[in-house]
């Protein structure tokens, strides 16, 4: 990618752990064109080296505020106005709160204090002090005066817990920055997708699905994506390459999928549900395969699926939230209940009783229902579709349409 070229961007290193994936994002932000300048606080040395990240910036690293020698090369105010991005990764539990509270004790703070550029964080700490509750109150105080979060995201951590806190992989970090400078739409925006089908086990070799290709929710990741979103397309498996420059989170059944559509909801703009969710799964998972008897038939029991589109409209702060009704008649007012009952903001339906669109194909024709008004869009390639409903979404979401 060479989406960043002539971008400058001041790279913040805090003391953690994850400070040596900041070598690779830097090398990564350069590939991608940028001229980076880091900057590193007293104890992200004691991580990495400033001779590591000069060789890896091509530029001397400023690592003190009161440095006579420094500030006559590219002083504290002429690195805070030269930077049109200000990424900090690793950002600490410490960083977050002296930030937060407006301190200017180090150089990093200062130039925080100084710039009039976007300042973007991606937090790394242990998973308990990320649940602190004061580490979450400067997470959402910072997020409420403009600075961006990426991630943090879950999983293994280098002290052995497993939970929120790791910092984002360098790859992930350099693909959001180049997002955001995309002047889009959606620039900007955090869109979360879910799409494909969800498979629900019977035994380890058995499953219940459906015939959702994906193809509409990924031509959707892609249309966000280039409409300047973030975008985070949570997929059921499907035969489909990852689009570029969004994050794909593989799920197989429905509480997978609705675990991750969870996942940092509360940073999520735009949440689109074209997922064929599977209604019903079996009540429990047979540990073994299960074996053909001599009864002639076979009951099996399910039980409910969440639903994960409601699940996510019944949040507090919810995201402008749409989702998709294939019906096969009465098309506009089955998908009109829908939209009352699972507060939806758009409902997006098609008539899957048509062969030459819905599930497998790879044209579409829909009808965009709202609580304002009912839109037919005529029949298209997926792909145009996709733009299409993009670029209707990104008004009403605008607008504040419900
Ligand atoms: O109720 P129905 O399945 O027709 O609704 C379709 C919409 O609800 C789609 O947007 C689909 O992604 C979403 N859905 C969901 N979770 C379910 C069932 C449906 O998110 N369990």
């Amino acid at each position: 990618m060479q989406r960043l070229t002539n971008r400058q961007i001041l790279l913040g290193i805090t003391g953690g752990i994850a400070a040596y994936k900041s070598a690779e994002l830097t090398r990564l932000l350069k590939g991608a064109g940028a001229d980076v300048q880091i900057v590193m606080t007293p104890a992200a040395t004691e991580f990495i080296t400033p001779l590591t990240m000069q060789a890896l910036s091509g530029n001397p690293v400023h690592l003190h505020l009161l440095d006579p020698e420094a500030e006559a090369g590219m002083g504290h105010i002429e690195l805070a106005k030269w930077a049109d991005m200000v990424l900090i990764a690793p950002a600490s539990a410490d960083f977050m709160a002296r930030m937060d509270s407006g301190q200017g004790n180090d150089l990093l703070t200062t130039l925080c204090l100084a710039t009039e550029a976007p300042i973007v964080l991606a937090p790394a700490m242990n998973q308990a002090m990320w649940r602190d509750q004061q580490t979450q109150k400067n997470a959402a105080s910072l997020q409420a005066k403009g600075v961006r979060l990426l991630g943090p995201g879950v999983g293994e951590q280098a002290c052995g817990d497993t939970g929120p806190g790791r910092m984002l992989e360098p790859l992930d970090i350099a693909e959001q920055t180049a997002a955001l400078f995309d002047r889009g739409l959606l620039s900007g925006k955090q869109v979360f997708i879910t799409a494909g089908p969800t498979r629900e086990a019977l035994d380890p070799v058995r499953y219940i699905s459906n015939h959702s290709s994906g193809k509409m929710g990924y031509a959707l990741a892609e249309a966000a994506v280039d409409a300047g979103a973030l975008v985070t397309l949570i997929s059921g498996p499907v035969n489909l390459p990852a689009p570029t420059r969004c994050k794909r989170i593989m799920v197989q059944s429905a509480e997978d999928m609705l675990e991750a559509s969870l996942q940092n909801i509360d940073q999520c703009d735009i949440f689109i549900a074209s997922a064929a969710v599977a209604d019903y799964r079996p009540v429990s998972v047979a540990e073994h395969k299960m074996k053909k008897g001599n009864e002639e038939i076979m009951e099996l029991h399910l039980v409910k699926n969440p639903d994960i589109v409601a699940t996510v409209a019944a949040q507090q702060n919810k995201p402008y939230t749409v989702g998709f009704a294939a019906e096969t008649r009465d098309v506009v007012s089955y998908a009109q209940g829908k939209l009352e009952r699972k507060n939806l903001d758009l409902i997006i339906a098609n008539d899957v009783s048509r062969s030459d669109i819905g599930f497998n194909s790879d044209d579409n024709a829909v009808t965009v229902v709202s609580h304002q008004e009912v839109k037919q869009l005529p029949l298209s390639s997926k792909r145009q579709l996709a733009s299409k409903l993009i670029e209707i979404i990104a008004a009403a979401e605008q607008k504040g349409d419900n």
